[in-house]
């Protein structure tokens, strides 16, 4: 009988930062001098790193504008890139804060939470006010580890009942190099691959049932079975 696994991941692409999708967010950030203006560096390689207390990590060249800012400042946001936001975010991930102001070039408005020294951009659905704990040298990047103070959404996002819905952000995912939306319909939520019938219906409605059944590995049992 034909093995249909033969082919699975045959093609080897070497050592490389491959992992996707990931979010691209928008680091605002703010120099140490008494004049110093905002700037904008868009970043891929972020991630949650800690949920108490919660803590992000961003890579950060050392050649980038941007990186000295965080270094000096010890305080960033990252703002989250919603569909609409997302040519200013490209742009500001190709040119610089040494050459120009980002906010002047894309339109976007640095705001100032409780005396908080970087701005958060007005324009972002969701923003994370992050104080840094830590740097650590990698390679190409150092990376900096950082604790969320406080974490702003815009009131478009909650519902009637005051809770956060995360879909009406439009967020885009980057992956390889490209910029994808997510869909306004999730194809899941956190545990719906165990949830029951009646819950996966009341958060996912009528034809959620269907869609994860379909998901479901189909020789799953017979495999089982054979040990
Ligand atoms: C989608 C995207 C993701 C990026 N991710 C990173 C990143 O994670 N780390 C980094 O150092 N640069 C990253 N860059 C490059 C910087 O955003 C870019 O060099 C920027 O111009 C630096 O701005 P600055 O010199 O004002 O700090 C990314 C660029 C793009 C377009």
């Amino acid at each position: 009988m034909k093995n249909p696994l033969k082919d699975s991941l045959s093609v080897s692409l070497g050592a490389a930062a491959m992992l996707a999708p990931v979010p691209a967010v928008l680091l605002s950030c703010k120099g140490t001098e008494e004049n110093a203006k905002p700037n904008l560096i868009t970043i891929a390689w972020t991630g949650t790193v800690c949920s108490h207390p919660p803590m992000v990590s961003v890579s950060i060249r050392p050649d980038r504008f941007s990186h000295a800012l965080v270094e000096k400042s010890g305080c960033f946001c990252l703002n989250l890139v919603s569909w609409e936001m997302c040519r200013a975010a490209d742009f500001c991930g190709v040119r610089s804060g040494r050459e120009m102001d980002k906010f002047l070039e894309t339109g976007l408005h640095p705001l100032y939470f409780n005396g908080f020294p970087a701005p958060v951009v007005a324009e972002a659905p969701a923003a994370l006010l992050c104080r840094v704990k830590q740097r650590i040298p990698l390679g190409s990047h150092d990376l900096f580890l950082a604790e969320i103070e406080d974490v702003r959404v815009s009131p478009a996002l909650m519902d009637e009942e005051g809770k956060l819905q995360i879909s009406r952000a439009n967020l885009v995912a980057y992956a390889h190099g490209e910029y994808y939306p997510l869909r306004n319909h999730p194809v899941g939520f956190f545990g719906y691959s165990v949830a029951r019938e009646d819950v996966l219906e009341k958060r996912m409605g009528k034809s959620a049932g269907k869609e994860r059944q379909e998901q479901k590995p189909k020789e799953n049992k017979e495999r089982r079975r054979r040990g």
